[in-house]
């Protein structure tokens, strides 16, 4: 396999069930991570196995470009219900849904700028990359797309140096302030790209003002907004789409990640005014293939059923209260942040400077302890579990949490 990808864990897997992987050896270990944020509805999920089961029994694939199937079809039924958008683009990964916003965006507008914001990750095609604006090293010799950054509200480090409440949200007006005027007018903007809650990025949830004031930006300026929920979307953060915390709505969202329920699935929704591209204009082979829908529709259905919204928030509070004790008593915390099942906690030095080294070396001690979490941002831990999670085991992955860390520093 290509050396472009990590893997920077020991640990080779085997099986898995609810929040909890055994590896070839027979370890287990509790998943912290869902697998990037991925299987939201367990591991081995009964309804879940039980839909691919009987898809598979019947078809795999049938090339959905040119022919008509049940599953993709009931599935666009599932989604228009859950988000309201009545026209899906389906893909297989989360890049991919945003090559389509990307090119619905174009398309729709013969504008060819884009706008994104600093730490925003979108993916890592061409296109998605050109928007990906969290590491420099991973834009190195790769030729993008004209677009401009504007600043998130990444209030622990505020770029503009100023302190929520009273700072007004400059950070957002930005993008009509400077960005409008000094880099890419409106009127060649195609649209504007933005995760609900920053994912890869270092897991920075905004104030709820953030996201209104982009939103009657890009209505004032007649300019696209594009939300990219393909790590925050899926009920992660409580509601189906995470731009519901904000009350916002865009034209155009991405979902993948969770979506397949561990299949490969991606989707791109918008509504019928928007999304009437004629035949032919964008497609491919492998957009709503029968497994990966059936495994989407059970997903969906059982998140649905059994993962309210109010569990996923309380859930997410209890552990953001948690770490916010830790934080307390081991000053190298220095943020907690999160919304709904999407938590950051930021490692600093005690100047408050990034420190990856020390956040590695937790990282590395928390595998010890078995408990799976992944790194992300320049300096934070992110807490992205199943949302089948069980009470019992958040409170037994934040003591070994505790312990990996005490371990760390002392
Ligand atoms: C917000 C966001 N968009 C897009 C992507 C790209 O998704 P994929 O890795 O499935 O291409 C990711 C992946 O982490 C993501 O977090």
């Amino acid at each position: 396999m290509s050396a472009c990808t990590a893997r920077p864990y020991p640990l080779v897997v085997d099986s898995a069930r609810g929040s909890i992987i055994r590896d070839v050896d027979g370890r287990e270990y509790l998943d912290l991570a869902a697998g990037i944020a991925v299987m939201n509805a367990g591991y081995s999920n009964p309804e879940v196995k039980a839909a691919i089961s009987a898809q598979l029994e019947k078809m795999i694939h049938c090339g959905c470009g040119d022919f008509f199937a049940e599953p993709p079809v009931k599935l666009a039924k599932k989604l228009e219900e859950l988000s309201g958008y009545s026209k899906v683009f389906y893909c297989n990964s989360g890049t991919e849904a945003v090559e389509a916003a990307i090119k619905l965006a174009f398309w729709k507008t013969k504008r060819q700028g884009l706008i994104s914001f600093y730490n925003a990750f979108h993916g890592r095609t061409l296109g998605s990359l050109s928007l990906t604006c969290s590491k420099a090293r991973q834009k190195e010799h790769f030729p993008t797309i004209h677009t401009a950054h504007s600043h998130y509200a990444y209030c622990y480090r505020c770029p503009l140096n100023l302190e929520y409440p009273s700072c007004g949200i400059e950070c957002a007006k930005e993008l009509e302030n400077l960005i409008f005027r000094k880099e890419l007018c409106p009127e060649d903007t195609a649209a504007v790209f933005v995760e609900p809650v920053q994912g890869e990025g270092g897991y920075i949830a905004p104030p709820p003002e953030f996201h209104k004031e982009v939103r009657r930006i890009c209505t004032d300026n007649d300019v696209l907004l594009v939300a990219d929920e393909v790590q925050a979307g899926c009920f992660r953060t409580g509601p189906f789409l995470a731009m519901e915390n904000f009350g916002v709505r865009a034209e155009i969202s991405c979902l993948a990640k969770a979506l397949g329920g561990g299949l490969p699935m991606g989707a791109m929704f918008a509504g019928r005014e928007l999304m009437d591209w004629p035949p032919g204009i964008h497609s491919n082979t492998f957009g709503g293939n029968l497994l990966a829908s059936a495994a989407s529709l059970a997903t969906l259905e059982f998140l649905e059923k059994e993962y309210t919204e109010k569990r996923v928030k309380e859930l997410g509070s209890y552990m953001i209260r948690l770490l916010g004790e830790l934080q307390e008593s081991i000053p190298c915390i220095g943020d907690v942040r999160g919304l709904g099942l999407m938590i950051g906690v930021e490692i600093v030095k005690p100047d408050k400077s990034t420190d990856p080294i020390l956040r590695d070396k937790i990282l590395r001690e928390a595998f010890k302890e078995r408990i799976l979490l992944l790194p992300c941002g320049d300096s934070v831990i992110r807490f992205s579990p199943p949302l089948v999670i069980t009470v019992e085991e958040v409170d037994l992955g934040l003591e070994k949490f505790e312990n990996a860390l005490r371990r760390t520093v002392r």
